[in-house]
């Protein structure tokens, strides 16, 4: 009796470490607990015979199990530690948040097409010792039209649709038609020498189609120094063009008119696509119009108190989104305000 009882202990003593190890659960655990702990497990089966006994073998067999089952507890206390540890790993894995995985996904924004085209336009200038200036978008009449040697009722006025604001008297305050009264404040607000260009927004009353906006950029450009001839305009939209566009389109200037410039011209560029041999786009000309330019009006070095005489200049100014629609081959102008991000995310920059 006493040794099939120290025979069984040591069975089970033999084969615990071997069932605790193989438990790959919790649940597995607690059931391998029960066969040899619990209530109807294996030692307390044992227990229950070691009533024969006489007292001497007794003793001896419960110290036995007694350390059986101790050494079982421990080897299941550890295994439960190591079970709960996997468990709260998984839980973690599983329920584990990465953030860096949304940054990841997330849409990025980029700046407009106008802007970019602006920066790069800009950035030209700049290297060509340009500094940049910027003006207010509702304006004086002074500033867009009398300064510039428009006086009121001139027959050119007619040359921009002009939208007024309501305020102070009628048709006093407006929303510039073009970026030329910025030249008026770099003049009044600094002295010359003045190398700047000016970007920004204008506003004329047009309807919105595919070709027109009531909003739209331009680009200004002005030099007011000693001895500044006709000759130093082409040559600037000359460098200019070959720095924006690249070295094989060239530009040129035909006689036209603005009333701040004398003599005035078109600032034309080959066109970009064909390269001056003629295509849809230049309507078969090769080329392509930009802008407005020629040699500062002596009225308007004038009228920001300037000697005509010691000083001359240059100015030109032209459109932005018309420029950066051709260069995408984008065909509606509207594209450059909607905001539709289909569009805009074809622009990443
Ligand atoms: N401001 C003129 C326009 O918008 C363009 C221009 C600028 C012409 C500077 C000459 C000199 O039409």
């Amino acid at each position: 009796m006493t040794d099939d009882i120290t025979r069984t202990v040591q069975r089970i003593a033999a084969e615990a470490p071997g069932r605790v190890a193989a438990a790959a659960t919790l649940e597995e655990l607690r059931a391998v607990e029960g066969e040899l702990l619990g209530k109807k497990g294996e030692l307390t089966a044992l227990k229950k015979g070691m009533g024969a006994l006489d007292p001497e073998a007794r003793r001896a067999a419960g110290q036995a199990m007694n350390e059986v089952r101790a050494s079982v507890e421990a080897a299941i206390a550890a295994r439960r530690t190591d079970l709960e540890g996997a468990a709260r790993a998984l839980t973690l894995a599983a329920e584990r948040l990465d953030l860096t995985e949304a940054v990841e996904h997330r849409q990025r924004g980029s700046l407009h097409l106008v802007t970019q085209t602006m920066d790069r336009l800009v950035d030209v200038f700049v290297g060509m010792g340009f500094t940049v200036a910027e003006g207010p978008e509702v304006e004086t009449d002074w500033y867009n039209f009398e300064a510039l040697n428009i006086p009121a009722a001139h027959p050119a006025r007619g040359m921009w649709d002009t939208l007024y604001v309501d305020l102070g008297d009628p048709e006093t305050v407006l929303l510039r038609t073009h970026t030329s009264p910025v030249q008026i404040r770099v003049m009044t607000d600094g002295e010359p020498p003045i190398y700047a260009v000016m970007p920004g927004r204008v506003y004329r009353r047009d309807t919105a189609d595919a070709s027109h906006m009531p909003v739209f950029h331009q680009i200004e450009g002005l030099v007011v120094d000693r001895g500044i001839s006709f000759a130093d305009l082409a040559g600037t939209l000359e460098a200019f063009t070959s720095a924006y566009f690249g070295g094989s389109i060239h530009s040129r200037l035909r006689p036209s008119y603005f009333p701040f410039t004398e003599p005035s011209a078109e600032y034309d560029i080959n066109c970009i696509f064909c390269e001056g041999r003629g295509c849809r786009t230049c309507g078969q000309t090769g080329w392509l119009e930009l802008g407005g330019c020629g040699m500062v009006h002596p009225n308007v070095l004038r009228n920001v108190g300037l000697d005509a005489e010691e000083w001359t200049g240059f100015a030109f100014g032209f459109g932005l989104d018309r420029l950066a629609l051709m260069r995408h081959g984008v065909d509606d102008i509207r594209e450059m305000f909607t905001g539709d991000v289909r569009f805009l995310e074809q622009f990443p920059a």
